[in-house]
């Protein structure tokens, strides 16, 4: 399955897609219609509160809608907002190895562990132990790990909320270079209540009410 996907473009479409967690009668996302069908740096906004998660939830298929579907055709991985929350290992190389597709030879291992550190800007750390990693750091080391396992769509669910303002744009400057790449552009599902990330996005959409508005320029985003 990885495989087979691994030179497709993943796409996700939900239609009239409603939501709502058990005992709770107000849909906490209605009706919600977008598609994704091509790389790209895809940001969705939101205040604490209005769905945001659960829509990645969704999306991840964790949870199931109780009305509309959910059509997608892509190898997802997941950036959470805590690192501390998602990394396993000790170290980032045993990080990585826990991520990576071990049917490949001990040499092809290297030169994606050198290679996928090398994207997050992060040459170099593979023997570090991820307790002496910045917030920022393990964030991209998180980011490695899903680009390592060959994930082609990446969801990253408030991944700055904990970070400083330096890390926090080196973040988005790593994604932002991934979704860009020429011969694998990545398609980047960042969801986040920072109106300021928008202009790094290609396009912006805002989570409010339960519903989700139609896809946007940054440049002319305006919400309410
Ligand atoms: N597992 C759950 N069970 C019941 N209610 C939940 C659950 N998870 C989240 N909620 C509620 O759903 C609403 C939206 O949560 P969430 O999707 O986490 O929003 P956001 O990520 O935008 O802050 C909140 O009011 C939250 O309390
Ligand atoms: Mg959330």
């Amino acid at each position: 399955m990885r495989d087979f996907l691994e030179n497709e473009i993943p796409y996700i479409k939900f239609k009239n897609v409603s939501f709502s967690y058990p005992g709770k009668k107000d849909n906490l996302i209605f009706q919600c219609n977008f598609s994704i069908k091509k790389p790209g740096f895809w940001m969705v906004v939101g205040k604490n509160g209005s769905g945001k998660s659960t829509l990645l939830k969704l999306i991840n298929r964790i949870i199931k809608p109780q009305n509309g579907f959910i059509d997608s055709r892509a190898n997802i991985g997941m950036v959470f907002q805590n690192p501390d929350h998602q990394i396993l290992m000790p170290n980032c190389r045993s990080e990585l190895l826990i991520n990576i597709n071990r049917n490949i030879s001990q040499n092809e291992i290297n030169k994606k562990i050198e290679y996928v550190l090398n994207q997050v800007g992060m040459t170099g750390f593979e023997k570090r132990p991820v307790h002496t990693l910045s917030g920022g750091q393990k964030q991209r080391l998180t980011i490695a790990c899903a680009l390592i396992s060959d994930r082609n769509f990446i969801l990253l669910d408030e991944p700055t909320a904990l970070l400083d303002q330096t890390s926090q744009l080196k973040v988005l400057q790593i994604i932002r270079n991934l979704t860009i790449d020429h011969k694998k552009p990545l398609t980047a599902l960042w969801i986040t209540h920072r109106y300021e990330e928008l202009t790094y996005a290609d396009a912006v959409a805002e989570l409010k009410n339960g519903f989700l508005s139609s896809w946007q320029e940054p440049s002319k985003f305006q919400y309410n």
